[in-house]
C-alpha cells in the first residue's frame, strides 16, 4: 500500500482509506461486530484513514467503537455539519469523545457555515486538537464556493467527489488544488455504488491484469489514484472482504492515460 502526503498538510494517508456514509449507521451487536471486522480488514490491508461525520447518524461512535485499542494506528476524518456555532461545538466536543481527544483531519460538511465554523477549527489546530483543516462537498453546484474557500488560503485539504461518472473536478477544482498543493479525499469512487451495478467481463478487465488489477472494484480505485492530484480515496462497505479488495488497488503500477481512458469506456459502455 502506497502512502502520501495529503498536500501541504504534513499528514501522510495510505492512498486507500474508509468511508462510513449508511455502512457505519448501524447500531446492534451483530452490526457492532461486523464494524470491528471492516475495521480491522482495512487495517490488515494498510487503510488506515476513516472518513466520518455527525451527518451519518451513528456512524461516528460506531468508529470510535471499532477503533478502540487502535486510534493511534489510524487516521481519523471527521466533520464539522452546523448550521450554528453551538451546534457545531456539541459535534467537536462528541468527535473527540468518540476519537481518543483529537481529530487528523476536520472538515467542513458541505461547506455549512464554513466562515463561522473556521476560526473554531483553527484555534483547535493550534493547541494541537485538530492535525488539518478540510472543506467538503459532494455537488458540481458548490465548485465556485468551494474555490472560495480555497482561495482563503485557510484549509488544506478537500474531500470531492471523482469517478468515471463525475469528472466536474477536472475543470477547476483539481488543477486549483495541485496549484494551491491542497490534499484532495475523493469521496463516492464508485459513485456511491451505481458504478458496481454492472462489472465488466472477465475478458475485458484482462488487460488491467499487468496493473495489478483484477476486480472492476480495483480498476475505479486505481482510476482514481492514478490522478496524481489526488492522494486518498475512502470507498465505503459493509463487507470486511471487500475492504481487502478495495485496499488491494492502493499501490503501483499506477494506469497511463490510455489505461484510465479505457476503464472510463468500460464505465459508460
Ligand atoms: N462529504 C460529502 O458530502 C460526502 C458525500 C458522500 C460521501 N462521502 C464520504 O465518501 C464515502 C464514500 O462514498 P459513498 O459511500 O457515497 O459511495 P462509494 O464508496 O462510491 O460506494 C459505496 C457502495 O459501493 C459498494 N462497494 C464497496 N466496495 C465494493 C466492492 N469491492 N465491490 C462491489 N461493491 C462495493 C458498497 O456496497 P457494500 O456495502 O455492499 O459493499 C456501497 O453500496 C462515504 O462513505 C463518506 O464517508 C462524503
Amino acid at each position: 500500500m502506497e502512502i502520501r502526503a495529503l498536500g501541504k498538510s504534513g499528514i501522510h494517508v495510505p492512498v486507500v482509506g474508509m468511508g462510513t456514509w449508511r455502512t457505519f449507521d448501524v447500531s446492534g451487536m451483530a452490526a457492532e461486530k461486523n464494524a470491528r471486522l471492516i475495521v480491522n480488514a482495512a487495517f490488515e490491508a494498510g487503510a488506515r484513514l476513516f472518513d466520518s461525520s455527525p451527518m451519518y447518524g451513528e456512524a461516528e461512535r460506531l468508529l470510535g467503537l471499532s477503533l478502540e485499542g487502535r486510534r493511534d494506528e489510524a487516521l481519523i476524518a471527521t466533520k464539522i455539519w452546523a448550521h450554528a456555532l453551538a451546534e457545531g461545538q456539541r459535534q467537536i466536543e462528541r468527535a473527540l469523545v468518540f476519537f481518543g481527544g483529537r481529530v487528523d483531519v476536520y472538515q467542513i460538511h458541505n461547506l455549512v457555515s464554513w466562515r463561522e465554523h473556521l476560526p473554531v477549527l483553527e484555534d483547535l489546530r493550534t493547541r494541537g486538537t485538530v492535525g488539518a483543516i478540510g472543506a467538503t462537498h459532494y455537488s458540481a453546484s458548490a465548485f465556485g464556493e468551494l474555490r472560495r474557500v480555497i482561495e482563503t488560503g485557510r484549509v488544506s485539504v478537500i474531500q470531492i467527489p471523482y469517478n468515471p461518472f463525475e469528472r466536474d473536478v477536472e475543470r477547476e477544482i483539481l488543477p486549483l488544488a495541485a496549484e494551491r498543493r491542497i490534499g484532495v479525499i475523493v469521496m463516492r469512487p464508485f459513485a456511491e455504488g451505481r458504478l458496481m451495478r454492472s462489472s465488466p467481463s472477465a475478458h475485458e478487465l484482462a488487460p488491467l491484469r499487468p496493473f495489478g488489477v483484477t476486480t472492476w472494484a480495483q480498476a475505479l480505485i486505481k482510476w482514481v489514484l492514478s490522478d496524481e492530484r489526488c492522494h486518498v480515496t475512502i470507498p465505503a462497505t459493509s463487507r470486511p472482504e471487500r475492504m481487502r479488495e478495495n485496499a488491494g488497488a492502493g499501490s503501483p503500477p499506477w494506469f497511463d492515460a490510455e489505461a484510465r481512458a479505457y476503464v472510463s469506456r468500460l464505465a459508460i459502455a
